[in-house]
């Protein structure tokens, strides 16, 4: 679709993606989402932003961590390389007019499509220890809509777990438009049109737009076309209920569409996804003594018991480290080296250490003056909510007046 009046310039190709406020970060956020924000910031006008509102939807009960996890997090993207000078960083909660829209949203959302998300009853599933038959936890990914709508995002990075909650936000602007996008000239000849069909035609014409247009179905779409053509109005009559079905509609927030991010290679320390609820993670600024011993500590191919053993890389966690970490004649040594068992153990996990270190140390080095004075860190944030919410206020001026809130 086009651009149109409510788009200012810059917002053609804003990026914007979010994280809940999880603390400290470790290497499979950095291999996942943020070099790839890092690379973003340089063609794209990139919004990122602290979810911490959307950490209160299933972690209600506990406040006290939410203020603590936002800095270490946000730490960790500067250390990753994301740079307030090139990127908006910002904080969800300080951005009142998400709140705003996502009410607004609410109007018109039909509690089906919040109930369909898949990751809705999955988790309310898995956690099984927590009440999640909450309005807020079903709010989840329409307060995610909002996120994205306000700033008319054109690209959300995101891993394949959120592309519902992308799909949805489409949606949603979808329904936005048609709903308070109207072109009132095209509106009124349109309904001067209909009025001239016969009243189980227009019926037919009207059941067919609105499944269209609420429920996005093309096929629908298609067939109202079809009524139309064989109709018997003038060519003028056709054109106007023509130009009212094919959209006819302002387009006030924007389609958004989903940026998957590759999957990390990076595997956890036993093999399984990284995660630091199964604790076989490496934190991003994990200190380099405990690198060591994580690493050392890895499992490894259960075959080489003793060290005359040898081995099958395919069946060691260390070998998709070396996938990651280091170069071909590295991993043709391990090769050789783990199957002839040429090698031990703890030396082919050296190069390995040596890689995470290598990369840890610029990180550490971005990272030490705002652990050092996480005021810095405040004062980012606090520069980047203030050009959030001139954004924000921009979209939100639209969505009012669209709406009927003007005086
Ligand atoms: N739901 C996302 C997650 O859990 C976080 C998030 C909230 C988000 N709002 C967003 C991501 C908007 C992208 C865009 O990872
Ligand atoms: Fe794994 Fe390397 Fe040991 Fe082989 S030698 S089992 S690849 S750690």
């Amino acid at each position: 679709m086009s651009s149109t009046s409510t788009d200012s310039p810059s917002s053609d190709d804003r990026v914007l993606s979010g994280m809940r406020p999880t603390g400290a970060l470790h290497l499979g956020h950095y291999h996942g989402a943020l070099k790839n924000w890092a690379q973003l910031q340089n063609a794209h006008t990139c919004f990122f932003f602290v979810a911490d509102w959307h950490a209160l939807t299933t972690h209600y009960e506990t406040p006290e961590t939410i203020s603590a996890h936002t800095i270490e997090m946000v730490i960790d993207w500067l250390a990753a390389g994301v740079d307030p000078s090139k990127a908006t960083l910002f904080v969800q909660s300080r951005v009142l007019e998400h709140a705003e829209l996502f009410l607004l949203l609410g109007m018109g959302t039909p509690l089906s499509w919040l109930e369909r998300v898949p990751t809705y009853k999955d988790q309310i599933a898995n956690l099984k220890d927590k009440d999640l038959t909450t309005y807020g936890f079903l709010g989840y990914p329409l307060l995610q809509a909002a996120d994205i709508l306000i700033y008319l995002a054109r690209y959300v990075p995101v891993g394949a777990d959120q592309v519902p909650h992308i799909e949805m936000s489409r949606e949603i602007a979808r329904r936005f438009n048609n709903l308070y996008g109207k072109d009132p000239l095209i509106e009124a000849q349109a309904r001067a049109a209909a009025a001239k069909l016969p009243d189980s035609v227009r019926a037919q014409f009207h059941a067919l737009r609105r499944a269209a247009d609420q429920d996005g179905l093309t096929d629908k779409r298609d067939e109202a076309r079809e009524l139309i053509a064989t109709s018997k109005l003038s060519r003028a009559e056709k054109d106007a209920l023509r130009a009212q079905l094919g959209g006819g509609r302002r387009q006030i927030l924007r389609e958004p569409e989903a940026l998957l991010t590759p999957e990390s290679k990076l595997p956890g320390l036993d093999g399984r996804k990284m995660s630091k609820s199964y604790g076989n993670a490496i934190a991003i600024r994990e200190d380099r003594a405990s690198v060591e011993q994580k690493v050392k500590r890895m499992p490894t191919d259960p075959a080489r018991v003793k060290r005359t053993d040898p081995g099958n890389p395919e069946r060691c966690p260390v070998w998709q480290f070396h996938q990651a970490y280091t170069d071909e004649a590295t991993r043709n040594w391990v090769q050789q080296g783990c199957t002839s068992a040429g090698i031990g153990c703890l030396e082919c996990k050296q190069p390995v250490i040596d890689a995470i270190l290598r990369e840890q140390q610029p990180m550490l080095e971005r990272a030490q003056p705002y652990v050092d004075n996480p005021g810095l860190v405040r004062d980012i944030l606090a520069d980047g909510c203030d050009k959030a919410r001139t954004a924000a206020r921009h979209t939100m001026h639209a969505v009012r007046d669209a709406m009927g809130l003007k005086l």
